[in-house]
């Protein structure tokens, strides 16, 4: 068996991505051009799949605080936990893991399809962003955009209580370096155009403060590209406490069109697909292990009703009362 590590520089791109990448929008040096709303476009076969790669710091954080406790709770015992987050896009998701987990030692490793995300997560350097003034916050409120709601970790004097926690755990693992002025090429900005067009993104005006990890060296956080429906060549069997993957079903269950419209891969197609990636989920856990899910993925476009009845198929149980019509962590009981 190899070890996390061996494994994770074993393997590279997982074979049906490795292809053209195309970044929008492409970065100058560290900073991306509209906070951290990036997209990358890849190419599958002759098809190109728009990744969307918004994400935030402790992005619905109950769910987070939850599958931490319980994880310190129920795996006590263990000397660190080992801790998966699939579709990490630029890291945040990753990085928040670690931050809660606040004394206890864990070794996580980040994984997403896309290549641009991972090298920026790999930079460990961050942006907290704010819409510039109320008519862009409304904006962005109203398009549903998650990528700003941690801007109280940079910007906001009036904390809450839970907010006052997780700036403290922030500041404890980042410093403040200066935000560079940011280029934008020519084509650039014709992409973010493109995207305009398409309605996948409002030209939101922000302002950013940048941060950077004091001690990278110390965060034992490994990011690489790979795709959910290929995680057996990358992870190794029965070593994790708790995989994530949330909010990124909907790549998953949609068929990407032009226009960057989606429509829903049918049934007979996705099921095979699903049991496939709930058997790899079932061999990569620990018994009692979780799988975790977004609180909102039934509302991105996703088959909840399937994806539940193919994890009850695939050795996982409810851990939560259902939230949206579907449960959002999932508790391996048995091994297939
Ligand atoms: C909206 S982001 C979610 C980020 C983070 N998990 C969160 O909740 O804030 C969706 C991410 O899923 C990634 N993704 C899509 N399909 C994937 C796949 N098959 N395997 C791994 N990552 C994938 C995309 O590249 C994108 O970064």
């Amino acid at each position: 068996m190899l070890t996390i590590n061996q494994t994770y520089n074993k393997y590279a791109l997982p074979a049906k991505q490795n292809m053209y990448t195309g970044t929008i929008p492409v970065q100058n040096d560290t900073v991306q051009f509209k906070g951290r709303v990036g997209h990358e476009i890849i190419k599958s076969g002759k098809k190109n799949l728009t990744l969307i790669q918004e994400t935030a710091f402790f992005r619905e954080p109950k769910t987070l605080d939850y599958a931490v406790e319980y994880a310190k709770n129920k795996f006590a015992d263990a000397s660190k936990l080992r801790i998966i987050v699939g579709a990490c896009s630029s890291g945040e998701e990753a990085l928040s893991f670690k931050m809660l987990m606040n004394g206890k030692k864990a070794e996580i490793l980040g994984f997403d399809a896309g290549e641009s995300a991972i090298k920026q997560a790999n930079r460990n350097i961050y942006q907290i962003s704010i819409p510039k003034d109320k008519k862009n916050e409304n904006y962005a409120k109203e398009m549903g955009i998650a990528a700003y709601r941690d801007s109280y970790l940079g910007f906001t004097d009036k904390l809450t209580k839970q907010e006052k926690k997780y700036q403290h755990l922030f500041n404890k693992m980042f410093e403040e370096i200066e935000t560079p002025k940011q280029k934008v090429s020519f084509l650039d900005k014709f992409r973010n155009y493109l995207l305009e067009k398409m309605g996948r993104y409002p030209d939101i005006e922000i302002k950013s403060r940048t941060y950077k990890v004091k001690q990278p060296e110390k965060l034992n956080c490994k990011f690489m590209v790979g795709n959910i429906e290929q995680m057996d060549t990358f992870i190794p069997n029965g070593k994790a406490h708790i995989l994530s993957f949330r909010n990124a079903f909907y790549h998953i269950m949609n068929e990407d069109l032009e226009q960057g419209e989606r429509t829903p891969i049918p049934e007979s197609i996705l099921r095979p697909t699903l049991s496939n990636i709930a058997k790899q989920t079932n061999k990569i856990l620990k018994k009692d292990g979780l799988f975790i899910l977004g609180e909102h993925e039934d509302k991105q476009g996703s088959n909840m009703e399937l994806l539940s009845e193919v994890l009850k198929e695939s050795g996982f149980t409810e851990e939560v009362q259902r939230k949206n019509k579907y449960c959002n962590i999932w508790r391996k009981v048995s091994d297939l």
